[in-house]
């Protein structure tokens, strides 16, 4: 029996996680472990996904909740370590680019365990993104890279990573999206809402400034006045409008709402004229959807969204917005282009390496 550990720990990992954790399910020769750092912790953030993606409670949750980047990331460590030393896994698999995925990596490294990481290869060149230094650091230390798109396996060739531990294995969270879309439709509230533009926001780039919070508040607020705005809103975006007194109440087509859990917010994303976002995952999706996406970013560390997909990077440039969104509001067909190996298939792609790996090892 083989004996594998998923670690999760933030929203964006957990319909990463979801499709690998089924797929080896219906395998006899593995043994599964799912462990939550508690990175994410209130149930709009966490607990809803673990329902709607079907995947089983976490077996053990750290607790680790909110702090700095490395009172977070040590206190990761140091509960990991512990309970990796108890439970002895044969691998470890982590997601993404959160500072879970490097922290549990840095201990599964030291304790000579091998690591596959699943989402490998993406680079923005930008350090001053902290999932940059997440991506890098875990990478390097990665046994078995699963890249979900052939840019990645390039970036990873000239970081000096060996072609073997490379594996272009397509993009795994297309997977969730692939078996959920049918089930996923917009919220009652918004069933009325003919046309309306989808917005997420949570980049410390672009939140944690509240002159710039306040300049992106103001254009959404003017956008609203012609096309209703849904805007569900992360916690640390709530913590700024909060914190600076920014809550725009004047406007009913502005519609600041809680977090959304996967099957509302793809309901709403499937039916949008555009979404506006600095999430990466939300590029990929909207590119998967033919969705026209505007992202409020410098750069992407997924350039395959926007050299194939729908999306346009448009940096602090705010005020181009509301041309973009009349654009898409004058889109006479949706693109259909999707990046190879976004089918769905990608978690089936990731067992069977593993499998051809764990022989290997064991
Ligand atoms: C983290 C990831 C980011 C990912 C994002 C998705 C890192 C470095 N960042 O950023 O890559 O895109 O998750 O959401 O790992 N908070 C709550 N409840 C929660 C979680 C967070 O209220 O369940 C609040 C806390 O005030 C916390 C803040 O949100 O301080 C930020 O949370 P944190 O996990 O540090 O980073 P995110 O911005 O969520």
């Amino acid at each position: 029996m083989i004996k594998l550990i998923h670690v999760v720990g933030a929203r964006p990992n957990f319909m990463k996680a979801a499709p690998v954790w089924n797929a080896i399910n219906k395998m006899t020769d593995f043994n599964q472990v799912l462990i939550h750092t508690g990175q994410h912790y209130d149930k709009l953030m966490s607990g809803i996904f673990f329902k709607e993606l079907q995947m089983p409670a976490p077996d053990y949750n750290l607790n680790i909740g909110s702090d700095t980047h490395a009172r977070q990331t040590a206190a990761i460590m140091i509960k990991f370590e512990e309970l990796v030393n108890e439970l002895k896994p044969d691998l470890v698999l982590v997601y993404g680019d959160v500072n879970s995925t490097v922290a549990t990596a840095m201990v599964c490294s030291k304790l000579s365990i091998p690591i596959a990481h699943v989402e490998a290869g993406l680079r923005s060149f930008d350090r001053r993104m902290p999932e940059e230094i997440n991506r890098l650091i875990t990478d390097q230390l990665a046994d078995l890279l699963f890249t979900p798109s052939k840019d990645g396996d390039a970036n990873l060739i000239k970081e000096g990573i060996p072609e073997s531990k490379i594996h272009f294995v397509g993009n795994v969270m297309i997977d969730t999206l692939v078996r959920l879309l049918p089930k996923a439709d917009i919220p009652n509230k918004f069933q009325n809402l003919n046309q309306y533009v989808l917005v997420t926001l949570h980049r410390p780039s672009n939140v944690d400034d509240a002159r710039s919070l306040r300049s992106i508040l103001h254009n959404l607020e003017m956008i609203s006045k012609s096309i209703p705005v849904v805007f569900p809103v992360h916690p640390r975006t709530k913590k700024m409008i909060t914190e600076n007194d920014l809550n725009i109440l004047n406007n009913i087509n502005f519609h600041l709402i809680e977090p959304l859990g996967y099957l509302d917010f793809l309901g709403l994303m499937k039916r949008a004229v555009t979404v506006i976002t600095d999430s990466g995952g939300i590029q990929e999706e909207t590119t998967y959807l033919g969705v026209p996406c505007i992202t409020v970013r410098e750069n992407t560390e997924r350039p395959i969204t926007v050299s194939i997909g729908t999306n346009q990077l448009i940096g602090q440039d705010i005020d181009r917005i509301p041309d973009l969104v009349s654009h898409a509001v004058n889109r006479k067909k949706r693109s259909n282009v999707i990046p190879s190996l976004w089918d769905g298939k990608t978690s089936e792609r990731i067992v069977e390496t593993l499998i051809g790996y764990c022989k290997n090892i064991s």
